[in-house]
Order: C-alpha cells, then sequence, then structure tokens
C-alpha cells in the first residue's frame, strides 16, 4: 500500500511511527516534498519539488548480522527500478549513494528497531531520495555542482510516479534476494560500483587516508588500498573520489 503526502518533515520519520503500529511489510510512505528531510550521520538530505522521496518498510527475516547489508540490497534494487523505468544507468557509491555522470543523483537511509535479544529488529525502514526532474537552482551553492537530476541532460523529463512502483517493486526482489541469493546479490551490488579504481581519500573522523578503491567485502564493508600498499576494511565514515574532494 502506498500512502501519498503532500509535504512531511521526512518520510522516514512517518514510516517509523506506522510500523511502529503495525504497518505491514512493504508499505511505503511517499511525499511530493520533505521540510526536514534526513541522510546519513545526521546530515540534513535538502528535498524540494520534483524528486521522489519515499520509504518502505519492510519486516525481513534476516539474521542480525546480516542487517548492514540491507542498505546495499536496495541500492541494487534502486538502480534496477530506475534502469526498468526510465533507461538510465545509475551507479552505486559506497554505502549509500546514488550516483549518475559522477554525480550524487540520490540516497538510502536505512533504520531499524526495536530490537530483541538474539534476533533481528521487528522492522527495518528504506528511505530514498532522488532527484527525479529537479532543477538544480533549488540546491543550496555549496551542492549544485555535485548533485544532478535524472532528467540532466536528457530530451525527456521524467515524473516521479512511474518511477516509485518500478523501484518499490525491484527493491523489494532485491531484499528479498538478501536472504535467499546473497552472494549474487553482492555480485550485483559490484557491477554497479562507482568506487572501484579511484583514486580516493577517506575521512574515518579522525584523518584522512588516500587510497584506490578495491571493492566490496562479504560482510558489506568496502575495501581500500593505502599509498603504503596496505589494504583497510571500511566499516563507516566517508569515501570520495579525489576529484571530489574541493
Ligand atoms: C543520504 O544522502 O545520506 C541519504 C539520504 C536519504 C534521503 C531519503 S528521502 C526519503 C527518506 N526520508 C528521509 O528523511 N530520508 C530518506
Amino acid at each position: 500500500m502506498i500512502h501519498h503526502f503532500k509535504t512531511v518533515d521526512s518520510t522516514n520519520t512517518v514510516a517509523m511511527r506506522m510500523a511502529a503500529q503495525g504497518a505491514c511489510h512493504g508499505t511505503v510512505i511517499h511525499a511530493d516534498r520533505q521540510t526536514g528531510g534526513r541522510g546519513r550521520a545526521e546530515r540534513q538530505f535538502v528535498s524540494p519539488k520534483g524528486g521522489l522521496y519515499f520509504s518502505l518498510i519492510l519486516r525481513p527475516e534476516l539474521e542480525l548480522q546480516y542487517l548492514p547489508l540491507v542498505t546495499l540490497a536496495a541500492g541494487v534494487g534502486l538502480c534496477n527500478g530506475i534502469k526498468n523505468a526510465v533507461d538510465v544507468k545509475v551507479q552505486l557509491k559506497w554505502p549509500n549513494d546514488l550516483y549518475l555522470d559522477g554525480r550524487k543523483l540520490g540516497g538510502i537511509l536505512t533504520e531499524s528497531g526495536p530490537f530483541h535479544s538474539g534476533s533481528g529488529p521487528e522492522f527495518v525502514i528504506v528511505g530514498a531520495g532522488i532527484n527525479v526532474s529537479t532543477d538544480l537552482q533549488q540546491f543550496p551553492s555549496s551542492l549544485r555542482t555535485r548533485v544532478i537530476s535524472l532528467y540532466h541532460g536528457r530530451e525527456c523529463v521524467f515524473g516521479v510516479d512511474p518511477l516509485l512502483k518500478s523501484v518499490v517493486d525491484a527493491m523489494l526482489l532485491s531484499v528479498q534476494r538478501l536472504v535467499v541469493d546473497r552472494e549474487k546479490l553482492l555480485a550485483d551490488w559490484r557491477a554497479l560500483d562507482y568506487l572501484q579504481g579511484k583514486d580516493l581519500e577517506y575521512d574515518s573522523g579522525e584523518g584522512i587516508t588516500t587510497a584506490i578503491g578495491i571493492g566490496l567485502a562479504p560482510d558489506g564493508r568496502y575495501v581500500i588500498r593505502d599509498r603504503a600498499g596496505v589494504e583497510h576494511s571500511i566499516l563507516a565514515g566517508d569515501i570520495n573520489p579525489i576529484s571530489l574532494m574541493s
């Protein structure tokens, strides 16, 4: 079931509330705009009109150890859903960004709860924001050169509605594959990897490491190799191509 709103603070916040009240697996919260869109690491996610903003409520039968892979599965689903709907090839920048032509097209925010000892969460919320027909002038000037819309450089202006069903269907399938077909799903993620082979800077929050992108590890971490040849398996933090750092 899809619940549509003109404006909400954050579809993830609404979805968390509805899930806590018992909303079932596959419920979607969709909004035209968000006034308090949230991103990873408590960042703001600017959500002007023209974008697709939604949150999908999941109740997956997932062991706790695989929970970090939900964002990766959702990313594969989003890329597949976009390709099916509008024939645009989008890439994934670990852990949660969608990239097109070297710029950020969108992002994923996964939240979950409540936890009971020894088992996975009762529900998982996967929120996604995609710039679809968004006028880039609506973004703060500091972001404008780093973001892109799906319609950018193309002759057609895409509507959000045809996209929503396609991406939700593909995300549900991907999350299911996380349970039954995990290795192949991770292989699909690797085929969409934006960072692999690129010169990168990794910001751990405690310092910057210059490295090259190696690829996704089986546990969902991202492997980089620093200038001394040492490999690091990254669990959290920001990894950016050097050309993006300014
Ligand atoms: C990121 O860029 O760090 C992730 C952005 C996730 C944004 C989506 S938009 C729909 C859902 N509601 C939110 O508040 N955030 C997610």
